[in-house]
C-alpha cells in the first residue's frame, strides 16, 4: 500500500485501462470503442487519474466527467465519476478509496462544485463523503393510454427534428431546467445533441409553431418499447401533442417507458397511470466545495432561513469549518465563522416553536455537525430529522434544523445515466 501513488492518465495507459475495464464489466459492445475513445479524448489530460504500482503498473482508474447540472433552477458545475475500476488482484486494499480521495482533490482543483455517480458499491463512495441524493426513474406506461394525450394537442403536429435543431432543443431543455426550478438533471451540450439528432436509432420530433407552443421529444423503438429519452414542452397542447406522436405507435408497440421527471406533466394527462413495473437507479452526490456551490444553486424566492453548521470533511480540508448557511431572496451564501475543528461559535437560536435540546434527537448547543455524507444528503432534500435517524447530524436545535429543511428542499432526480 506504501507504493501505490496517483497519477494522471495518459493516451499511452488507455490500454492497461482498458484491460482492467474488461476485468471489470467484461468487453466492450458493439459501437464501445467509439464511446470508449470519445470519453478518453473528453478527459484526458486531467480528468482521469490511475492508481499505480512502484514499478508504474496501472491499478486502477477512473473519470471525473465535465459536467452541467441543475440544482434550484441554476446550473452548477458537477464532476460525474464514472469508470472506476481495480485490476481485480489488486482489489481489497484500499486501492479504490485512494483513487477516490485523489479524484475528489482533483474535482476541488477544477472547479467542480459538486460530483455524483451511479454507485454499484455504495459504501467505497460513502467513506469519501457521497450519499445518496436521488433517483434515475423508469416508469411504463399502456401506449394506447399515451395515445388517448392527442385529444388535448389542440391540433398540433411536431416536425420531424434534424441536425441543425440541435440548439433550438438545448435552449428548450435549459429553459425547462430554469422556469420549473428543477434539481438534478445535466445540461446536455449542443454537440452531444447535435450527435442524437444524427443516430438513426432515435426518433426525434420538433414543435416550433411561433406562438409560443414549442418543445421536443427524442424516443427509440425496439423489441415492441416506445422509450422516450427526453420530452420537453411549453404549453398543454405542446404536451399532449409530443407524447401523442410517441404513443400514436401504439398499435406495434404496446408499451412506452421513460426516464423522465418521476412528476413530469405527462402523467397528468394520460388516460392511465403507469403500470407496476417502475425501476429505480440511486445516485449519490457529494459537496466538493461548500461556499462556491452556495452561491452557484437556486433557492426559492420565498425563502429567508439561516442556520449555523459545523462541518468536519476530511477529503476536503477547504470545507472544514463551522459555517453560517443563508438564503434570501433565491441566493444563497455560506460563510466562514471558524476554521478551528470542534471549536464552538455562538450558539444558534434554539428559541423555536417546540424546542429546547433532546439527547434522543442528538440536539445540543451550538452548530449542526456533519460530515460530508451528512452534508451531501442535506443538500439533496433529506430532511434534518431524517439525517439524525441516520447517524448524520448531530448538534444543532430545533430551529436550525427547520432552516436548514427550508433551505435545501428538494427532491432531485436524474433523467441521464451516465
Ligand atoms: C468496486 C471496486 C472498484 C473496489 O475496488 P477496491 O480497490 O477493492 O476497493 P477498496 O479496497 O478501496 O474498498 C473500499 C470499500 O469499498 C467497498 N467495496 C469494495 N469492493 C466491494 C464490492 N465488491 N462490493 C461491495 N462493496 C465493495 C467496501 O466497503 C470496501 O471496504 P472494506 O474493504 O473495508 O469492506 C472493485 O471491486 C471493482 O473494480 N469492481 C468492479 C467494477 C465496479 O463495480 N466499479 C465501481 C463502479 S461504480
Amino acid at each position: 500500500m506504501d507504493d501505490l501513488r496517483i497519477r494522471d492518465v495518459t493516451e499511452a495507459d488507455l490500454p492497461s485501462a482498458l484491460v482492467i475495464r474488461t476485468r471489470s464489466f467484461g468487453p466492450l459492445g458493439p459501437g464501445g470503442q467509439a464511446w470508449w475513445d470519445r470519453v478518453a479524448k473528453e478527459v484526458i489530460p486531467g480528468r482521469m487519474l490511475a492508481v499505480v504500482d512502484e514499478h508504474d503498473t496501472v491499478l486502477a482508474t477512473g473519470r471525473a466527467r465535465p459536467y452541467e447540472q441543475v440544482w434550484g433552477g441554476r446550473h452548477l458545475r458537477m464532476g460525474g465519476i464514472a469508470g472506476v475500476y481495480t485490476e481485480p488482484s489488486a482489489r481489497g486494499q484500499g486501492v479504490a478509496t485512494l483513487l477516490m480521495r485523489g479524484l475528489v482533490e482533483r474535482m476541488a482543483q477544477l472547479g467542480d462544485v459538486v460530483s455524483c455517480l451511479f454507485p454499484t458499491a455504495p459504501d467505497l463512495y460513502r467513506s469519501v463523503g457521497y450519499e445518496v441524493g436521488g433517483v434515475h426513474t423508469r416508469y411504463s406506461y399502456a401506449a394506447h393510454d399515451v395515445r388517448a394525450a392527442r385529444s388535448r394537442s389542440g391540433g398540433l403536429r411536431p416536425r420531424p427534428a434534424v441536425p441543425g435543431d440541435a440548439e433550438l432543443i438545448c435552449s428548450l431543455i435549459r429553459g425547462h431546467q430554469e422556469r420549473d426550478a428543477l434539481s438534478g438533471p445535466m445540461l446536455p451540450t449542443v454537440e452531444t445533441w447535435r450527435q442524437h439528432l444524427e443516430d438513426e436509432e432515435l426518433i426525434n420530433y420538433v414543435l416550433d409553431d411561433g406562438a409560443g407552443r414549442r418543445g421536443f421529444v427524442s424516443y427509440s423503438l425496439a423489441e415492441e418499447v416506445l422509450t422516450v429519452e427526453e420530452l420537453v414542452a411549453e404549453s398543454a397542447e405542446a404536451t399532449a401533442a409530443l407524447w401523442a406522436v410517441v404513443g400514436s405507435g401504439s398499435s406495434a408497440a404496446p408499451t412506452v417507458r421513460s426516464y423522465l421527471d418521476p412528476r413530469n406533466p405527462g402523467r397528468l394527462v394520460f388516460g392511465g397511470l403507469p403500470d407496476v413495473d417502475v425501476r429505480e437507479h440511486g445516485w449519490m452526490l457529494r459537496v466538493i466545495d461548500l461556499p462556491a456551490a452556495m452561491a452557484a444553486r437556486g433557492f426559492s424566492a420565498h425563502v429567508t432561513a439561516s442556520a449555523q453548521i459545523m462541518l468536519d470533511d476530511p477529503e476536503v480540508p477547504a470545507n472544514t469549518a463551522t459555517w453560517a448557511i443563508s438564503v434570501a431572496a433565491g441566493a444563497g451564501r455560506a460563510w466562514k465563522l471558524s476554521t478551528r475543528p470542534g471549536a464552538r461559535p455562538a450558539p444558534v437560536d434554539s428559541a423555536a416553536p417546540g424546542g429546547g435540546a433532546s439527547a434522543a434527537s442528538g440536539m445540543g448547543r451550538g452548530p449542526v455537525r456533519l460530515g460530508p455524507r451528512g452534508m451531501a444528503a442535506l443538500w439533496c432534500g433529506w430532511t434534518m430529522s431524517r439525517l439524525r435517524l441516520a447517524g448524520l447530524a448531530t448538534g444543532g436545535d430545533p430551529a436550525a434544523d427547520t432552516a436548514l429543511d427550508a433551505i435545501f428542499s428538494c427532491t432531485p432526480f436524474m433523467t441521464e445515466y451516465f
